[in-house]
Parts: C-alpha cells; sequence; structure tokens
C-alpha cells in the first residue's frame, strides 16, 4: 500500500466534456494532441490548522476540483507552458534550466517547483521538453491549496514524461520540499493529501514517516466549504514564514527551558516527543516556560545565548530576518490544543457516539477560536462568515488552510443542507452592496474526492 504509485486509467476523451475542451484547446495553441493528462485535486483541511509544520498530524480531505494538465512530450528542450485561465500568461523556458524567482509567486513558478523536484530527485540535468496546457478550477487564493495541487501536478506531468516510477509518498514528499523553491515554509499536508487521498473517505495524515490513514466522516453530515472573498496569497506576504518561525523560536525556548539539547530542535513535536509526556502536559510546561508577552528579538537572544547575528542568519528565515516581535506562547498554545483536537476528532469518527456532528462540531468551533486568538491567522471577513454559518444551522465552522482570508469548512446536519445554503448566500453573499459575486463556486456541499491520477486516451 505504502510503495503504491499514482492510477494510470484509460478514458475516452470524447465522453469527458472537460478533457475534450482540453484537447481541443491544446490542438489549437500547439497543434497536436496531447500524449496524457494528469489531474491533482485541491483539498480542504477539516481540522489541524498550522501544525503540519510542527510535526503534528492533521484531518483533509481531496475536493473535487482541481488542476487538470494536458502534456506533449517534445524532442527540443524547451518547456512551454499556457494557461486556459487569460489570467494567467503563457510562459516558456529552456527545461534545463529552471529558475524559480521567489520575489514574485508568479503561476508558472509553481509548476516550476514540481518540475525541479522530480528532475532532482532523480540527479537529471538534462530534462525532455514538453507542452503543457494547464486548467484549474479550484478557486485561487482561497485556502484550498491550488497551488500545492499546481506543483503535485506538474510533480507528476514530469514523472510521466520521464517514463519512471515513483510511489505516492515520494511524490508528495518530494513535492512538498519543492515547493518551498516559492520560498513559503510550509508543512506536508497539501501535497500528501493530494497524493493520497481515496474517494470517500477523509485522511489521518501522519509525518515521519508520512503515512495516510483513513477517517470515516459521519454518514448524517455534509461539510460545507464558504469562501470569504478575502484573497490570501501566502506566498506574497511574510505571515506564513512568521508563523513558521515563531513555533521554531517556542520550540527551541521550550526546549532550553527543559534543559534538553535546543540547537537542533526545529519543531514542537520535538520537544514533547524527548520529554515523552502529553499534549495536555505540553500545554502546562508552555505556560511556565513561555509568557503571553510578546518576545522581542534581543530577548529571544538572551533565552538562548546566542547573538543578533545568528538569530538572523542561522535560524529565521530570509523573509522574516527584520521581525521585532514573536508571540511564542500564543503560537505553542495554539499547535498543541490543536494536535489534541484533531487525535479527538478522529476517536470521535471512530467511535461514532450519537450525538457526533455536535461533537464534532464543538471540536471545529474551538479549532476556529483558536486560529482567531492564539494563532490570529483569522481576519473579519472569515470571523463574520464562520458566525454566520453557526447562526445558520452549522453544528462548527472554521477557516480552513492557512486563513488570512480565503474559505471556511462547516459541518451541517444533512438535513439542514439546502436551507443552510440558501440562508448563507443571503446572509454573506447577497449583500447590499452587491460587492461579492454570488458565484456557484463560493459556496458548495463538499464530498471527500480521489488523489492525483494520470489519463491515457482509450
Ligand atoms: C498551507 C500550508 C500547509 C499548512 C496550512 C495550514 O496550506 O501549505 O502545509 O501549513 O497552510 O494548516
Amino acid at each position: 500500500m505504502a510503495a503504491e504509485s499514482p492510477a494510470m486509467r484509460r478514458v475516452q476523451v470524447a465522453e469527458h466534456l472537460r478533457l475534450l475542451k482540453l484537447k481541443e484547446m491544446f490542438n489549437s495553441k500547439f497543434g497536436s494532441i496531447p500524449k496524457f493528462y494528469v489531474r491533482a485535486p485541491g483539498r480542504v483541511n477539516i481540522i489541524g490548522e498550522h501544525i503540519d509544520y510542527c510535526g503534528y498530524s492533521v484531518l483533509p480531505m481531496a475536493i473535487e476540483q482541481d488542476v487538470l494538465i494536458a502534456v506533449e512530450p517534445v524532442k527540443t528542450y524547451t518547456l512551454q507552458l499556457a494557461n486556459t485561465n487569460p489570467l494567467y500568461p503563457d510562459f516558456s523556458t529552456s527545461a534545463n534550466n529552471i529558475q524559480i524567482d521567489k520575489t514574485k509567486p508568479l503561476w508558472h513558478n509553481y509548476f516550476l517547483c514540481g518540475l525541479k523536484g522530480i528532475q532532482e530527485h532523480f540527479g537529471l540535468s538534462n530534462l525532455t521538453g514538453m507542452n503543457c496546457l494547464v486548467d484549474g478550477n479550484i478557486p485561487p487564493s482561497s485556502g484550498l491549496s491550488s497551488s500545492s495541487a499546481l506543483v503535485c501536478c506538474a510533480g507528476l506531468v514530469t514523472l510521466t514524461v520521464l517514463g519512471r516510477n515513483l510511489s505516492k509518498v515520494e511524490l508528495a514528499e518530494i513535492c512538498a520540499k519543492s515547493e518551498r523553491y516559492i520560498g513559503t515554509e510550509g508543512g506536508g499536508m497539501d501535497q500528501s493529501i493530494s497524493f493520497l487521498a481515496e474517494e470517500g473517505t477523509a485522511k489521518l495524515i501522519e509525518f515521519s514517516p508520512l503515512r495516510a490513514t483513513d477517517v470515516k466522516l459521519p454518514s448524517g453530515a455534509v461539510f460545507v466549504i464558504a469562501n470569504s472573498c478575502v484573497e490570501m496569497n501566502k506566498a506574497a506576504t511574510s505571515q506564513f514564514n512568521i508563523r513558521v518561525m515563531e513555533c521554531r523560536l517556542a520550540a527551541k525556548l521550550l526546549a532550553k527551558y527543559k534543559n534538553l539539547q535546543w540547537d537542533n530542535v526545529l519543531r514542537l513535536d520535538e520537544v514533547q516527543a524527548k520529554l515523552g509526556i502529553s499534549l495536555e502536559e505540553m500545554l502546562l510546561v508552555t505556560e511556565d516556560a513561555l509568557h503571553p508577552e510578546p518576545y522581542n528579538p534581543e530577548e529571544i537572544c538572551r533565552c538562548l545565548g546566542i547573538s543578533l547575528e545568528e538569530l538572523r542568519t542561522q535560524i529565521l528565515s530570509p523573509n522574516t530576518q527584520d521581525v521585532l516581535i514573536f508571540k511564542l506562547y500564543q503560537r505553542a498554545k495554539h499547535v498543541y490544543s490543536e494536535a489534541a483536537r484533531v487525535l479527538q476528532f478522529k476517536k470521535i469518527c471512530e467511535e461514532a457516539p450519537e450525538n457526533m456532528v455536535q461533537l464534532l462540531g464543538e471540536l471545529m468551533n474551538q479549532s476556529h477560536m483558536s486560529c482567531r486568538d492564539m494563532y490570529e491567522c483569522s481576519c473579519p471577513e472569515l470571523d463574520q462568515l464562520v458566525d454566520i454559518c453557526r447562526k445558520l444551522g452549522a453544528q462548527g465552522s472554521r477557516l480552513t488552510g492557512a486563513g488570512w482570508g480565503g474559505c471556511a469548512v462547516s459541518i451541517v446536519p444533512a438535513d439542514k443542507l439546502p436551507g443552510f445554503l440558501a440562508n448563507v448566500h443571503k446572509a454573506y453573499y447577497q449583500r447590499s452592496d452587491g460587492s461579492l459575486a454570488p458565484e456557484k463556486q463560493n459556496l458548495f456541499a463538499t464530498k471527500p474526492g480521489g488523489g492525483a491520477l494520470v489519463f491515457l486516451e482509450a
């Protein structure tokens, strides 16, 4: 199971409208027929926010929306990329000289991340060229992982062009690592679920070693995604990396406080593992060791006995070196409590008590509060949307993905779904100023979808 590769499926392209349209557009763009197609899905994270890069398990499911790429390998060493969305301009480069510009998160850079990851994994300097037409229907900058889906899709495209084989786990690990070429220090959740997802089930994703376990969601409830319509591109700001660094610094200070070797500690889970105590106990240690007032760089240096120069160059990422305030207590409290909520969520799904939808909803509500107050990764519009969802019948609602905008996910009793959708639509999207387009892709019920795969024309 662990070594399983992404599926390769033969399809009648003429019977799949989206594939057929893509094939026709490919033909008018490149004057030829695609050799194969690859799809990689976006995801919604049900619970476990901002803890994957701290080493803790998360609980996402793939959604039906995805990135689909039509591909034709060519004999030249040129990579030509086009997108069905006119907002994303064509791009071409030599496949032997991949440069990823970290200063601008341009769409094609995500493709290059996936390609470069595979190229480096096999130690190849000469890659064959290819023509690719990309078609995505995951709303961008909405917390549903449109960028990772593109990285994963490009990784699988490159692997297929090379005629090589890798397991889903290997692909997920390579793509998680190579997406960091964009400059964000993300964890591995998005890439893992994009490859390891299976239809009909959410997954508990655990790290080091990476593995995915089925989590059966309650049959009496539906998960609804609602977009706050506040766009958040995590590569365009340093907020995301600041949180990663705050967690890293908190881990080091906690380790130091407990007289552990702290200099090689990078993640909050390592402190827990070294102490061999529970998450609840880690919350108590956090309260003893850290203070709620923000830390400045000088205080951190004093605590660790290092110079400002060492802090900047050896611990912080390039885009966080000038940060003046770090909230370590709040971030560590969020991470340890959120990690515990993920495990409780999974346990409730397994035990399936009668009031499970209510219990799961409460955990989702607590998660949102912690994201809002302790991790400070929400925004007023998301808070308002989550409140509306709860008032209109959701048992629980929370921001999903990186936050600071993007989507909320709600758990809604199945019999309340039609009324819920209609009322949320009225309350959030039909504003008097008409500023939010009531598009179908802003508010929809979702089911666990399948993972990345390759289509060949039958
Ligand atoms: C982004 C990152 C993930 C994860 C989430 C927050 O989606 O890519 O690795 O950290 O944010 O939970």
